[in-house]
């Protein structure tokens, strides 16, 4: 069994069909990618599964669990979490402060200081700021801000939303790095990217949206060397 399975989904905004019979999975322990044009319709699926979006016709498991119409706060609790895109951290509250807020649902606090320093150890730059107020970070240190804190609900698996949108190229590296060294520590990661050269070469595994539409899934390595893949995504 996938540790999340999501079979035939169908979501629509208006007239808007988004998703057209959409299935993805993800195994316990690994990196999974989403590559796709814009309005592929990425951000939706994860979205779908985050419970933030109610699919027309479709189921999403995790763990085993139904949870296609669960609401987004108790998803998070079972163990499922988003850093979407767009940063979306609050502007006015400090780094500190953003990262107890992941925590909410949680009440151990020595947990949660031991998540939240390791969370520093991994992001320095974080801890360098960790008074500072979110809005006035970096685009990057944003981004990285969104990425602790959907960690601090000590999630076993994080969708992450394209971590590296709009972040100079020395920091996308970092990122990259970090959410290998995430997946090293246990968290299966569904990663939704733009920039297919790094996604894929952390990711195991990875899927091709068009339209709406899975239109290739295959192992990382064989994506690379698929000619479509190469002349849509990778720049020829
Ligand atoms: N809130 C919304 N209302 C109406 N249409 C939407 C909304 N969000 C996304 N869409 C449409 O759904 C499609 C998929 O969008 P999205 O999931 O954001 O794609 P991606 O993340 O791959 O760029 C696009 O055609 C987009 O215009
Ligand atoms: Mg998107």
């Amino acid at each position: 069994m996938s540790q999340l399975s999501v079979e035939g989904l169908d979501v629509f905004y208006g007239a808007v069909h988004a998703l057209k019979g959409v299935s993805i999975h993800a195994e316990a322990g690994e990196i999974v990618t989403l590559l796709g044009a814009n309005g592929a319709g990425k951000t939706t699926l994860l979205r779908t599964i985050s419970g933030l979006v109610p699919p027309k016709a479709g189921r999403v498991h995790f763990e085993g669990r139904d949870i296609t119409r669960v609401p987004a706060h108790e998803i998070v609790a079972l163990g499922l979490s988003q850093a979407p895109e767009g940063r979306m951290v609050f502007a006015n509250l400090s780094v500190e402060d953003n990262l107890e807020l992941g925590a909410y649902r949680r009440r151990d606090r020595a947990g949660i200081r031991e998540d939240r320093d390791a969370m520093f150890a991994l992001f320095p730059r974080l801890l360098e700021r960790r008074r500072q107020l979110a809005g006035t970070l970096s685009g990057g240190e944003q981004q990285m801000l969104a990425i602790a804190r959907a960690l601090m609900s000590r999630p076993r698996l994080v969708l992450l939303d394209e971590p590296s949108l709009g972040i100079a190229p020395l920091l996308v590296r970092d990122i990259f790095r970090n959410i290998a060294e995430i997946n090293r520590r246990g968290v299966t990661v569904v990663l939704v990217e733009q920039n297919a050269h790094m996604a894929l070469s952390i990711a195991g595994r990875g899927y091709v949206l068009e339209t709406g539409r899975v239109v290739l899934e295959d192992a990382a390595a064989k994506l690379v060397a698929n000619d479509q893949v190469r002349a849509a995504y990778l720049g020829g």
